[in-house]
């Protein structure tokens, strides 16, 4: 039996455009607004020559000092004119429902810019009314930080205001101080932000750090962590302290509830969030004891699980047991934050994620050039933007080799802009373009164009159950989608050899749909044989 489905966020394939790096329309080299509309057919123009993504998640587009590319906001309710300006917003908007493409776009509600003027007042003096709309602490009895938390982006989560003698908290930069979500003005202030936009017609919100949103109300020091974090990813000196007390607090669930709340308040509507967590039961939490949290707490989990057939079923196993009755699942394989999913994984491996993540039981969330196998580039050290990989040197962490500018053709600059770009363009970029790769029938994109548009028309995929299968060779991840009229199977070799699968028990017949190869092999279910990294998609018929 499979379950009902009649959400977009549920059929749809999400499509995640970091907007500084997908198209320059007025030659400043960095993308903008109007560049993201010139570029929407690409997404879909409604035939299968387009990649026929249903949701784009934009990035932050709001004013900002831009000292972490957006994610420091200094007004919420308007556009940096860098990205252009709410009317061009608008179009954008019409454009892509237009397409029936929907419109998620980044709030960012657990800090600010310091440059907000809500910061501003708040910094101005002890007894400001706006004091309290962040997080203000005395130094400690014998001096320093109040305690001993860290900012995710290196150093001190604190930083000493001198003037009036207090430290404010900040987790990520100092130029990102954190909003006090204990005080129901900011919360009132944040409401009214997303209806602001809710009214202008987006169709959601993807929620930045929302397990950042309260911290303990005691400000007690986080433990020492007593071993390496599981699961997920290092980010440095910050992984030395169990993160206790300043991220993930049981209480924060009724401030998700509230977020749900606004988004109710108008219909279809969508709360997506960046519940950056790989503890499966602190991650499922954010869904809601009633699901009544988010509808999707973005499943980071899949991001860091290594190229290992047992280790992604097991995580997707892992994921699928303890999801809560009527919850929906989804599945994030790269973002503007990680590593690109070909640079990981290796670029047929890629082809092999693209259809794991495309064929699973769950809303697929795909990063901005993943569909062009788009590789990290590395970036010389003075041409280096990102602050994480600056501050916190050594780890690995900075950003930008996944954030270079999308690669449409094969002219200057790849097309993405007349003037300089912003963080260089990768070397392959060329024969990695979207025009290189449009009438290429073996390319990345067109992989992913048959893939989306497979899964758009079948409903095993985008509604049907999961069945992992056993007794596989090692290196084969195979499970069963299938709705009351279609099923489908899925077989993914995940290593470099080929292998021999049998399946007689499933059935007598059965009809290719795609290969990761792009060609034809011919298909038995008792005498499988899948080539190196290779994946294929069949029906049982
Ligand atoms: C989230 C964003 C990341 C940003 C951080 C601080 O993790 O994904 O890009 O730097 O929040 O806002
Ligand atoms: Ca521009």
């Amino acid at each position: 039996m499979s379950l009902p489905i009649d959400n977009w966020w549920q059929y749809g394939v999400i499509y995640q455009i970091y907007p500084r790096s997908f198209q320059d329309a007025n030659g400043d080299g960095i993308g903008d607004l109007e560049g993201i509309i010139a570029r929407l057919d690409h997404l879909n123009d409604g035939t299968p020559a387009s990649l026929g993504v249903d949701v784009i998640w934009i990035c932050p587009f709001y004013p900002s000092p831009m000292v972490d590319f957006g994610y420091d906001v200094v007004d919420y309710t308007d556009i940096d004119p860098m990205f252009g300006d709410l009317a061009t917003f608008d179009r954008l908007v019409e454009e892509a429902h237009r397409r029936d493409v929907r419109v998620v776009i980044d709030f960012v509600p657990s800090h600010s810019s310091d440059q907000h003027p809500w910061f501003v007042e708040s910094r101005s003096s002890r007894d400001n009314p706006r004091r309290d709309w962040y997080l203000w602490h005395d130094p400690a009895p014998g001096g320093g930080p109040p305690n001993n938390w860290l900012a995710v982006f290196g150093g001190p989560a604190w930083e000493l205001d001198e003037r009036t003698g207090q430290y404010y908290l900040h987790s990520f930069l100092k130029e990102q101080p954190d909003l006090n979500w204990r005080n129901p003005e900011v919360v009132e202030a944040m409401h009214e932000v997303m209806r602001f936009w809710l009214d202008r017609g987006v169709d959601g919100f993807r929620i930045d750090a929302v397990h950042y949103l309260l911290k303990d109300a005691l400000w007690r020091d986080n433990p020492p962590a007593t071993e390496p974090p599981e699961g997920g990813k290092s980010f440095g000196p910050f992984d030395q302290f169990e993160h206790l007390y300043d991220l993930d607090q049981p209480d924060v669930h009724g401030v998700v509830r509230g977020l749900r709340q606004v988004v109710d308040e108008y219909p279809g509507r969508v709360a997506i969030g960046e519940t950056y967590l790989f503890d499966l039961e602190q991650l499922i939490r954010y869904y809601g004891s009633e699901l009544d949290g988010l509808h999707l707490p973005l499943n980071i989990r899949t991001l860091h699980v290594p190229w290992e057939a047992a280790a992604f079923r097991t995580s997707v196993d892992e994921y699928e047991a303890a999801l809560p009755h009527g919850a929906w699942p989804n599945y994030v394989l790269g973002s503007h934050d990680e590593h690109r999913v070909a640079s990981r994984f290796g670029p047929d491996q890629a082809h092999v994620a693209a259809m794991l993540l495309l064929t699973l039981r769950g809303t697929p969330t795909i990063y901005y050039g993943e569909e062009l196998g788009m590789l990290d580039v590395d970036i010389p050290p003075e041409l280096i933007q990102d602050p994480f990989g600056v501050q916190v040197p050594g780890f690995d962490l900075g950003r930008d080799p996944c954030r270079t500018p999308m690669p449409w053709d094969e002219g200057p600059n790849a097309g993405f802009t007349s003037g300089s770009p912003w963080l260089p363009l990768g070397p392959d970029y060329p024969e990695r373009s979207v025009a290189a790769q449009r009438d290429d029938p073996a390319s990345t994109f067109s992989l992913y164009r048959r893939l989306i548009w497979t899964r758009k028309e079948s409903p095993a995929l985008h509604k049907g159950t999961y069945t992992p299968l056993d007794g596989v060779p090692e290196t084969c991840f195979a499970y069963l989608r299938q709705s009351d009229d279609q099923r489908m199977l899925v077989a993914l070799n995940f290593g470099d050899a080929p292998l021999n699968l049998s399946l007689g028990e499933l059935g007598e017949e059965v009809q290719l749909r795609l290969s990761t190869y792009l060609d034809q092999p011919s298909v038995a279910l008792d005498a499988m044989r899948l080539r190196p990294n290779e994946g294929l998609l069949l029906e049982l018929v």
